[in-house]
């Protein structure tokens, strides 16, 4: 499929390649969840066997997304299984997959001094004032309180991106009150801050962060890079 038929056929691919500026080693596939369950490789199929269809379709419309993704950086596409820590598990790449119920996307990036990237997709509205002790620090809390009104799942979003480029890597959970964000609301942009005591973690501070909001969804990304000296 040409660009141009994707850019008609998918809004959601329309502005993700609208609104991230292109970056080198790093592609963006992003679609509504749909049933791709045929397009699964047998091994892919087996990892949701006995999964609810919903679930099936979601975690297909991911491994879709992910090959284009692939596609787009020059690579064939290939099947992608999954990692004891349930993370996908990619050949000569690294990449992220997040879904909704309604929305998918997966990034997908290799050389240019990339370790790890990850990618989130939230619905706007679902972090209710309940939840914001457990996932913002007291500094952020303070920090955000007056700003913009979606700062509460930009921020969730941004830490879960953080959470998918860095596990992988470094292998250990990371709460959320171990990460900072850091959002430039002007340039559509975030870093992420490690503040816990597992110092690998600490990785995470090499990444560019970016995000943005569509059909009542923040979409984020964070690019983390070797640390250069
Ligand atoms: C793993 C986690 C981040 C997934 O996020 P989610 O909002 O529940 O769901 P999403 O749809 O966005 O992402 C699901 C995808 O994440 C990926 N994923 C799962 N575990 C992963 C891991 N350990 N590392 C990287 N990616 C992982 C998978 O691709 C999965 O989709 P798939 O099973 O269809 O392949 C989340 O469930 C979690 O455990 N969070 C706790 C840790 C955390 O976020 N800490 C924040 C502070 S850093």
């Amino acid at each position: 499929m040409s660009s141009v038929d994707r850019l008609e056929q998918n809004p959601a691919q329309t502005f993700v390649d609208e609104h991230f500026a292109p970056m080198s080693g790093v592609a963006i596939a992003a679609g509504p969840v749909a049933d791709h369950t045929a397009e699964l490789d047998p091994e892919e199929s087996a990892l949701v066997a006995n999964s609810a269809e919903q679930r099936r379709h979601q975690f297909a419309t991911g491994r879709y997304l992910a090959r284009q993704a692939m596609q787009a950086l020059g690579m064939a596409p290939a099947a992608i299984g999954r990692s004891d820590a349930r993370a996908p598990a990619w050949p000569d790449c690294v990449g992220s997959i997040s879904h909704t119920s309604t929305l998918a996307a997966a990034v997908t990036a290799r050389g240019h001094g990339i370790r790890g990237v990850g990618i989130d997709l939230e619905c706007l509205g679902r972090i209710t004032q309940a939840m914001h002790a457990r996932l913002y620090t007291d500094a952020e809390r303070d920090r955000y309180a007056e700003d913009e009104p979606h700062w509460p799942c930009l921020l969730f979003s941004a830490k879960e991106c953080a959470y998918k480029a860095v596990n992988p890597i470094c292998g250990t959970y990371i709460g959320f009150q171990e990460v900072e964000i850091d959002v430039d609301w002007k340039r559509h942009r975030f870093a992420a801050r490690y503040i816990g005591a597992h110092a690998p973690n600490a990785l995470m501070n090499h990444g560019d962060g970016h995000f943005g909001f569509f059909a009542d969804h923040v979409i984020s990304f964070l690019v983390v890079r070797r640390p250069t000296r």
